[in-house]
């Protein structure tokens, strides 16, 4: 009898034309990852992809197009998907974002939502919920860093220091910091002219605190409702990379002394290779399989600092706000 071949194993990462999703590439590939890329563009994404990888690495990457935006094209994309791969989906990465803090008035999705939560947060709770009974059934013998392993389904969402509370970075005023406050944007379905979660008056900034507030609670709600079990769920804050296109939207004069604010002053500077490593480590391996974990390096970065569980805000993990955001996104997103 020949010798059976090992499988690679999958994983999912949203968000792979810049910045941390696409430094996320080369060390998942690294580690023996096969790789679905989910981007707003395959040709964009491939043109890009082939700046840092080889063909071969390339060879190991499938390009899927959904637009996070747009929720008919997220079940589009989960469609072609869940037909296309035989094997299931081990590893979610949930990476895309957009930040657009001048906006004066709110851009709206193809439904109607206030973009920055329709993008960061309603795509990707949709995405996760089309595609959790196939990576619930993923736990099986994988090849990873050259070694056969039992993997356990994972999905890991990039949080953010300004979307909890009970962090300095957290507490900044400008222009509010992350609440939900009594959810009536939720309950009033979102639609113009609801642009805010708490239903109060359109603040881009604190919008996209929101949006990452909701993403982090998702990873809160999802952990109390699959068992560590069977699935592990946790969010990942990797430092501030304070060059990437996330800041495409702000002022020029912020782009340009924000990077050297962060290296200089605060400490809390990651280059983009780093945070992409940190990335597909707590999406892989072992030692961050602990469920409902923020993992954090902390805001002042220290060489060979080890990653923590850190302490989130009330507004995260309070049980009633958490079920209240999980139930009325589920209907937002037309899953009930
Ligand atoms: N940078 C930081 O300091 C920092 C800190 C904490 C957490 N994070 C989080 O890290 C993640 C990555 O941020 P980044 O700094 O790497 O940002 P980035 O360079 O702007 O990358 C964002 C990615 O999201 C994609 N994207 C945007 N809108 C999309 C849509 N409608 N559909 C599909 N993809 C879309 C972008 O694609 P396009 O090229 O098509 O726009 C891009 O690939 C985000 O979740 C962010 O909140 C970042």
């Amino acid at each position: 009898m020949g010798k059976t071949k090992s499988i690679k194993g999958l994983v999912l990462i949203t968000g792979t034309t810049s910045g941390v999703g696409l430094n996320t590439l080369k060390p998942l590939l690294r580690f023996g990852w096969e790789i679905i890329a989910v981007n707003r563009s395959n040709k964009r994404a491939l043109e890009i992809a082939h700046q840092s990888l080889t063909d071969s690495e390339i060879k190991n990457i499938h390009f899927i197009e959904i637009d996070l935006s747009d929720l008919k094209d997220v079940r589009n994309g989960c469609n072609e998907i869940l037909k296309k791969f035989k094997k299931p989906i081990n590893s979610i990465i949930c990476n895309a974002a957009v930040y657009k803090p001048r906006l004066r008035k709110p851009e709206r999705s193809p439904q109607g939502f206030e973009n920055s939560m329709a993008v960061n947060h309603f795509g990707h709770f949709l995405l996760i919920s089309l595609l959790l009974e196939n990576i619930l059934s993923s736990e099986r013998e994988i090849d990873l860093n050259g070694k056969t392993t039992v993997f356990k389904p994972r999905i890991t969402v990039l949080g953010t220091v300004t979307a909890n509370y009970s962090e300095l970075g957290g507490k900044i005023p400008i222009p509010a910091p992350a609440d939900l406050g009594d959810l009536s944007g939720f309950k009033n379905g979102f639609l113009a002219p609801t642009s805010m979660a708490n239903g109060k008056k359109f603040k881009p900034g604190k919008a996209y605190k929101d949006s990452k507030l909701c993403n982090m609670i998702t990873v809160q709600e999802l952990s109390k409702r699959y068992s560590s079990d069977k699935i592990i769920i946790n969010s990942i804050y990797p430092g501030c990379v304070a060059d990437t296109n996330l800041f495409r939207d702000t002022p020029w004069l912020f782009r340009l002394l924000f990077p050297i604010f962060q290296k200089f002053i605060t400490k809390g500077y990651v280059s983009q290779r780093l945070a992409g490593e940190r990335v597909a480590q707590v999406a892989s391996f072992e030692e961050y399989a602990q469920p409902a974990v923020h993992w954090s390096w902390g805001n002042r970065q220290k060489l060979g600092r080890k990653a923590f569980s850190q302490k989130l805000s009330n507004r995260i993990i309070d049980s009633y706000i958490s079920k209240q955001t999980y139930q009325l996104t589920r209907k937002l997103v037309g899953l009930e």
